[in-house]
């Protein structure tokens, strides 16, 4: 797309037309995956202008987050929680009270890995990991996986090395990372060292995967990931494996491909 407009509305058609082309029953409702980040902003907004609209409704939708920070609150205000609460879930926190009216996603059905243990469970990270990982298996696997990518090439936050067969788990972020992510911090030093991510096996699991890039500083990644070689120095080329990928850039971001 020649922008990030059109390529934010394209995924933001597509993510529509799935969930209502979706017939739920009592035992599977839609199951969508989230990022968090710049990326997603615009598709975000779209969504929630067109659910006030009535074209969308999320009430039968449940979704289910990439990644958190560890050791950060909820109501840190660069947690992932918190990002989704203010970008998109919260009409559902508020009980419908918001200045700003986002989705009608009921409260019960987002769900984020917990950067720090939640009372009265207490879990331990790894403990948080594989509940998460239950909870994908119980809700049937996840339909559509909405992911971004990093200037890196990672998928959610399996950065390079990461094992294709990982599942949901307690990650060291990469410097390079926390030294991108620091923008939203007040330094660097702020940026969490670790997240708990759904790993490159979970992601893959899923029927379906769009990923959108946006920006030149995302060109190399997207060269790396379409038109590389399938290696795990560069995560998001394991979805040349998958059947059902689309990547979706604007200009910028697929300047470097041939
Ligand atoms: C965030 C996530 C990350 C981001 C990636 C790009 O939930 O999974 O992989 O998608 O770091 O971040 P932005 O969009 O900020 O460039």
């Amino acid at each position: 797309h020649s922008n990030k407009e059109e390529a934010s509305m394209f995924i933001c058609d597509l993510i529509i037309n799935r969930i209502n082309a979706f017939k739920p029953n009592q035992n599977k409702k839609f199951v969508l995956c989230l990022p968090t980040g710049s990326t997603p902003l615009l598709v975000y907004k779209e969504l929630a202008e067109r659910c006030k609209q009535g074209k969308i409704s999320f009430e039968h939708v449940i979704t289910i987050n990439l990644d958190e920070y560890a050791g950060l609150e909820p109501d840190h205000e660069q947690s992932y929680y918190h990002f989704m609460e203010e970008s998109f879930f919260s009409k559902a926190l508020s009980e419908l009270t918001a200045p700003f009216e986002l989705v009608d996603i009921p409260l019960n059905q987002f769900h984020l890995l917990p950067g720090s243990p939640i009372p009265p469970l207490n879990e331990s990270h790894e403990d948080s990991c594989s509940t998460y990982e239950s909870l994908i298996t119980s809700l049937g696997g996840i339909n559509l996986s909405f992911c971004g990518i990093g200037e890196n090439g990672h998928i959610a936050f399996n950065e390079p090395g990461s094992s294709f067969n990982f599942r949901t788990r307690l990650v060291k972020l990469d410097e390079e990372t926390r030294k991108v992510n620091a923008r939203f911090f007040y330094d660097k030093s702020h940026v969490p060292t670790h997240a708990l991510t759904m790993g490159i096996g979970t992601i893959m699991a899923a029927q379906e995967i769009i990923v959108l890039a946006i920006d030149s500083k995302k060109s190399e990644a997207v060269r790396n990931a379409l038109e590389g070689g399938i290696n795990h120095l560069c995560p998001a080329s394991v979805l040349q494996l998958h059947e059902t990928v689309i990547f979706v850039t604007d200009e910028e971001a697929s300047q470097d491909l041939k």
